[in-house]
């Protein structure tokens, strides 16, 4: 037993804050039970669902995406149908993308916002990008470094002219798609892992800059529709009405839109769009939004051509909850004040336990927060995984800032002082709990003068085991 392990630490319940997933309770079960129901009851709907669907994905589904994304980004020209393919949720999306609009060798590089969503890493790893991933700063509060990426670009194309790269080697030319000459990848609203939310200038900035250099934006919007006011006296903001335009938005507009004179009409950026934090990740379903070429190129990958868009019969479920306005209204009505609550019982606590710690939160003057997590950066001189190793000691997992760091990269872009906690998925009455053990491993760390730093080889079998990499 570990010295620093006390006896009656064994005993207290487990408080799991690092897993992302929703509470059981908040799963959209019972709409899907009637959902289901009335689809498989009526032939019309329960036989198209069960063949081949289109390689677009579910007309029904499209249409009802599109109608909610135009009243919820209050879009100045309508979303239409056309601009949306169905995906097998946002990861699934991401593979399909790299699939049609990259090449391992004439696309440079892939440049992650960090810290980033650990779990995209290996998605870009598959499709060719190990030793092509890069990242770039959010630290300050506007949501990412604009220049510092606008410099590594630069560079990146400057290698790439040398290395006479000036086409794409293994991708063939197709009618429907294109090779993009960069990636960029973002979670600009209530970000995973920070929860920070990137400014409307700096959504702009990035779209200028995608144009520039030829990049493709891919954004994670997945958290978007889980909004509530940051202070619980808030009474004037909207639950049905984003606070900010999704950077496809800000692509279809700014400055002549993706239809400008000279543009390709593949436009710069896409969002990637899932029902796993709005009703269930088992549903594995989303839905992937861009110009009405960039969507029809998704649509054209070699797996949908050949068995149709992915999720089908579960695209038709969801699709039937869209139409009736019940998801909409479970978004609205349970889902935003139950997760807001939850945020608020563990801010409430940080604002007690740990800021008088010396515990820092980002974007603390924001109207609007959501998402699933909360970051945090510990004083100095704690180490965030050695207070994730004490934490365990006391039944309590959290996830060391570390995890979230680009792999395989150089840049000196590190998250050792780092935190997230998620709020969304242990038991609300334990959130409490969990904040104050962590207040007292770090009490007790701050005692030992910040405590003995792990050795490599334990922080990386612990970052390892926390990310659930078999080896
Ligand atoms: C930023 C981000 N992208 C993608 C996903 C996974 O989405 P999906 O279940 O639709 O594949 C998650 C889930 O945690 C996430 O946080």
């Amino acid at each position: 037993m570990s010295p620093h392990m006390e006896s009656s630490a064994i005993s207290k319940p487990l408080i799991n804050l690092l897993r992302g997933w929703p509470n059981p309770s908040l799963l959209s079960v019972q709409l899907f039970d009637k959902a289901t129901h009335r689809v498989l009851t009526n032939k019309a709907n329960a036989i198209p669902g069960m063949l081949y669907g289109p390689d677009e994905g579910d007309a029904r589904l499209r249409k009802g995406v599109a109608s909610w994304l135009t009243s919820f980004y209050s879009a100045s020209k309508p979303i239409t149908e056309d601009r949306i393919a169905v995906s097998g949720g946002a990861s699934q999306a991401i593979a399909n993308i790299l699939q049609v609009y990259t090449d391992p060798i004439y696309t440079r590089n892939v440049w992650l916002v960090s810290p980033s969503y650990m779990l995209v890493f290996r998605i870009f790893e598959d499709s060719g990008f190990a030793h092509k991933l890069r990242a770039v700063p959010s630290e300050d509060d506007e949501g990412i470094d604009i220049d510092f990426l606008r410099a590594q670009i630069r560079m990146s194309e400057e290698k790439a002219i040398q290395d006479g790269i000036t086409e794409p080697h293994l991708k063939p030319q197709r009618p429907w798609a294109k090779v993009y000459k960069h990636i960029i990848y973002a979670v600009p609203t209530f970000s995973n892992p920070t929860s920070k939310t990137m400014t409307l200038q700096k959504r702009e900035d990035l779209v200028r800059l995608a144009r520039e250099y030829d990049a493709l934006i891919i954004c994670d919007d997945v958290y978007d529709f889980l909004q509530w006011p940051s202070s619980l006296h808030a009474t004037n903001l909207s639950r049905d009405k984003a606070a900010l335009p999704r950077i496809v938005d800000v692509d279809r507009y700014l400055d002549g839109g993706t239809k400008r004179p000279g543009a390709d009409g593949f436009g710069n950026s896409l969002s990637n769009g899932s029902f796993s934090k709005i009703s269930g990740p088992g549903l594995r379903t989303g839905w992937v939004e861009g110009t009405e070429n960039f969507a029809y190129g998704v649509a054209q990958t070699g797996s949908s051509r050949s068995g149709g868009a992915p999720s089908h019969l579960t695209a038709t479920f969801v699709a039937e909850t869209l139409e009736s306005g019940e998801l909409q209204r479970y978004v609205y009505e349970t889902l935003q004040p139950t997760y807001g609550r939850r945020y608020q019982k563990m801010v409430g606590a940080i604002n007690k336990e740990l800021i008088p710690l010396g515990v820092e939160l980002p974007q603390t003057e924001r109207d609007v927060v959501g998402g699933y997590f909360i970051w945090l950066t510990l004083p100095h001189p704690l180490k965030g995984s050695l207070v994730t190793k004490r934490a365990e000691e006391e039944n309590l997992i959290v996830a060391p800032g570390q995890i979230f760091e680009v792999p395989g990269d150089n840049a000196d872009i590190h998250f050792e002082r780092d935190l997230r906690l998620c709020f969304a998925w242990e038991e609300e009455d334990k959130l409490v709990e969990g904040i104050e053990r962590l207040a007292s491993c770090i009490r007790r760390l701050q005692s030992e003068g910040g405590g003995e730093p792990l050795s490599p080889a334990a922080e990386a079998e612990m970052h390892k085991r926390l990310v659930g990499v078999r080896s």
